[in-house]
């Protein structure tokens, strides 16, 4: 890959990763293929991540709509998570990756969530790249949650009250408060919308459509994402 051409890295790539369904039917296969070889796609974008300088690198995996698919298909989705785990930690850790999951860990599995808690553990320290994974996440459930638990320290310490003043106060209570917000968002398959990912955190995001379903989502396709944001003008409202 030739790095020298992108003059602009983003800080913070986001990455929704679309189209595996379609991908696999155009071929006449189940879809949960399309799910095996986009797990290929994520490895391809960790790596173009790490070359390009890119810091942080997070993926929308299964958000919490996505329960509400067939029973099979959840499972085999959570499956491929344990197993791409086990298979990708040792190398993520030492290329000097971070791997982070963020979204509503209630609902998942404890086999699951212990799993994610050794990998985030063991790779606690690394500093290359952030790799987050949002699972089981929402953006109005990101808000939600935050809203809430502010509203039970508030109720148990009122005088906490003073210490919430700014946006930038609130947003420490989302799942993201360790994390910048994504400098550039962008969903493969076609469909333009957001399907309820970092409602809060995407505010100023760059946003970017691309036809390629995921499975087809390589490093090729990343290094023309970040053209693509290279030549963005972002004025946040001000006036240049
Ligand atoms: C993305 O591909 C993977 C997840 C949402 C978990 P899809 O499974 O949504 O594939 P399409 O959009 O139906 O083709
Ligand atoms: C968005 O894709 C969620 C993830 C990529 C995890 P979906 O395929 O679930 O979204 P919709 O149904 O097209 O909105
Ligand atoms: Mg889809």
């Amino acid at each position: 890959m030739n790095v020298e051409t992108i003059s602009k890295v983003p800080l913070h790539v986001s990455l929704i990763m679309d189209g595996n369904g379609r991908w696999a039917k155009e071929r006449g296969k189940e879809r949960v293929f399309g799910h095996i070889e986009g797990v290929e796609s994520v490895r391809a974008c960790v790596e173009a991540s790490i070359e390009t300088g890119v810091k942080y690198l997070s993926i929308y995996a299964f958000s919490e709509e996505n329960w509400s698919r067939p029973e099979a298909e959840v499972q085999a989705l959570m499956g491929l998570m344990v197993k791409a785990m086990a298979n990708e930690m040792e190398s993520l850790d030492r290329n000097g990756v971070r791997f982070v999951v963020l979204g509503n860990r209630e609902r998942l599995a404890d086999e699951l969530n212990a799993t994610i808690d050794h990998c985030m553990d063991m790779t606690k320290d690394n500093e290359t790249l952030t790799l987050i994974v949002f699972l089981s996440y929402s953006g109005k459930w990101d808000i939600f949650q935050a809203a809430r638990r502010m509203a039970v320290e508030m109720a148990a310490s009122p005088e906490k009250m003073g210490e919430v003043m700014s946006v930038e106060d609130f947003s420490k209570y989302l799942v993201t408060a360790d994390y910048p917000d994504p400098d550039l968002i962008v969903r493969t398959s076609g469909e333009s919308r957001l399907s309820n990912y970092l409602l809060w955190q995407g505010a100023y995001s760059e946003l970017l459509f691309v036809d390629t379903m995921w499975p087809d989502f390589r490093k090729e396709e990343f290094r023309k994402a970040l053209e693509s944001y290279a030549k963005r003008d972002r004025r946040y409202g001000k006036v240049k």
